[in-house]
């Protein structure tokens, strides 16, 4: 059986709570805007799937003053994180423990379903969307950012980076049952479920719009979490994998260097 969290490690590990915090100021200032083109009720019913630490949920909270929002996860302590972040907000932000395999929640329940960083780690990212639009009533929203690897874009130094996105993505995806592109192919899967008013918008995370520290505090996150198992998992060994890394987040320091994240942001309304 293919196994269903396979980033399970990483996942729950200490940089993948920097990670979160340094990608949601990133993305958040440019994410937030399309929250507006939602048709949602006056006091809507907001599910955050695979929440996190709630750096999300709470920022969702504060968007939609009046809304409910269920964040759900299975790391307990990302659970704790989320819950001590919302304290204030408690009687309208709740979490709950559960896999958004099998939800276990009623049909047509949420008015906007949110699920973001997620699709790309896990696999039958499929079945998943499905579990996500069932729990989505009739006429409610997707809302979902679905990485993808080959949407990165670093300058050359010693080593090309261009090499390290080429070859690591597709043997961790291959590796893991997951497909590490998922951000392309996402807008085909929501098509054939029969879903409408499909969008593709991008929020850039580049030095040019990111606070350099903030976008370097990304790939630092990514290089304490991901470059063991991309040793373990690649044919980039865990020394080749720091040392792009390390050059990647130079580039991104230097105040005369460019890079660039390409982060889809993909929403659809359910018929
Ligand atoms: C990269 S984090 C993204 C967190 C949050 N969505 C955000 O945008 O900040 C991915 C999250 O998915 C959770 N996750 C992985 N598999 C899951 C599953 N089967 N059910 C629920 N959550 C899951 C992980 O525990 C982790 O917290």
């Amino acid at each position: 059986m293919t196994d269903l969290n396979p980033q399970a490690k990483q996942m729950a590990d200490e940089s993948m709570v920097r990670g979160l915090d340094a990608q949601i100021r990133a993305i958040w200032p440019q994410e937030s805007q399309l929250f507006g083109r939602y048709s949602l009720p006056a006091e809507p019913s907001i599910l955050d799937a695979c929440c996190g630490t709630g750096e999300c949920s709470s920022r969702i909270a504060e968007l939609f003053p009046k809304a409910r929002v269920l964040g759900v996860d299975i790391v307990d302590a990302h659970l704790a994180l989320a819950r001590a972040r919302c304290a204030s907000l408690a009687s309208r932000v709740t979490f709950e423990h559960r896999s958004v395999f099998e939800l276990q929640l009623p049909d047509a329940g949420f008015d906007l379903t949110v699920c973001r960083h997620v699709l790309h780690s896990i696999p039958h990212a499929n079945r998943v969307l499905a579990e996500l639009a069932r729990v989505t009533r009739p006429r409610g929203y997707l809302h979902l950012i679905p990485e993808d690897y080959g949407m990165l874009h670093f300058q050359r130094g010693p080593l090309d980076p261009r090499d390290f996105w080429h070859v690591s993505p597709a043997s961790f995806g291959e590796k893991t049952g997951t497909d590490l592109f998922i951000g392309r192919n996402v807008y085909g899967i929501l098509a054939a479920m029969g879903l409408d008013e499909i969008t593709v918008d991008y929020v850039v995370v580049d030095t040019v719009r990111v606070p350099r520290e903030t976008f370097a505090a990304i790939l630092t996150a990514w290089r304490d979490g991901y470059a063991e198992p991309i040793g373990e998992h690649t044919p980039i060994s865990h020394e080749s994998a720091l040392a792009y890394f390390n050059q990647m987040i130079a580039n991104i320091r230097n105040p005369r260097g460019y890079a660039v994240w390409m982060v889809p942001v993909v929403s659809a309304r359910k018929e």
